[in-house]
C-alpha cells in the first residue's frame, strides 16, 4: 500500500515538472513575439505533455495553416463584394501566396527541413507587408486586415523561432 502511494507520489511529480516546463517554453517562446496570449493559445493546443520542440513546431504549423486559409478567404470574400481598389486586390495577391507559404510549411515539417520553414516565413513577412491596410473594408470602422496581418505575423514569427529551436 505505502509504496503504491509512493509511486503515485513519484508519478504526480514528474508531470507537474513537465507540466512546468511546459509552460515555461511556451513564455520562453512567446515573449519573443509581439501578442504573448494569441502565441500562448496556439501553443497550448499541443497535446504532447513534455516541451519537446518538434512538437510545439508541429501544431503551430498545422494552426497557422488552418488561420491563413481562413484569412485568405476572409480577404477573398471581402474583394468579391467590394469589386476593385488596388489596395484591396494587392492584399488579396499577397495572402493567396501567404497561404501557400504556410501549406509549404507544413510539407517541410513533414520533411523535416525545419531550416528551410524559417527563409519561407520571411517570404511571409514580406507578403504581409505589402498587404497596406488602407483601404475601406464596408461593414467595420477598423479595417480587419490590421488585426489579420498581426496574427499572421506572430505565426510566421512562430514558425521562424520554433524551427531554429528544433534540433535538426
Ligand atoms: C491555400 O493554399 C493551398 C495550397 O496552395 C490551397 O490548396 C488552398 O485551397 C488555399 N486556401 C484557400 C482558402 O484558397
Amino acid at each position: 500500500m505505502y509504496r503504491i502511494l509512493l509511486i503515485l507520489l513519484a508519478i504526480t511529480l514528474v508531470c507537474s515538472v513537465a507540466e512546468a516546463n511546459t509552460q515555461q517554453t511556451i513564455y520562453a517562446i512567446c515573449k519573443q513575439t509581439i501578442d504573448i496570449k494569441f502565441c500562448s493559445g496556439i501553443l497550448a493546443k499541443n497535446q504532447a505533455t513534455s516541451p519537446i520542440m518538434k512538437d510545439f513546431l508541429k501544431v503551430t504549423v498545422t494552426e497557422a495553416e488552418r488561420i491563413s486559409a481562413n484569412t485568405y478567404s476572409f480577404i477573398s470574400t471581402i474583394f468579391l463584394n467590394v469589386g476593385s481598389g488596388p489596395g484591396l486586390q494587392k492584399c488579396v495577391e499577397s495572402y493567396a501566396r501567404v497561404n501557400a507559404s504556410f501549406t509549404n510549411a507544413v510539407s517541410l515539417f513533414n520533411e523535416d527541413r525545419f531550416a528551410e520553414i524559417i527563409g519561407l516565413m520571411d517570404e511571409v513577412s514580406y507578403g504581409v507587408g505589402i498587404c497596406k491596410t488602407d483601404f475601406n473594408v464596408p461593414g467595420y470602422n477598423v479595417n480587419p486586415m490590421i488585426a489579420k496581418n498581426r496574427e499572421t505575423n506572430v505565426l510566421a514569427a512562430m514558425e521562424k523561432i520554433i524551427s531554429h529551436m528544433v534540433p535538426s
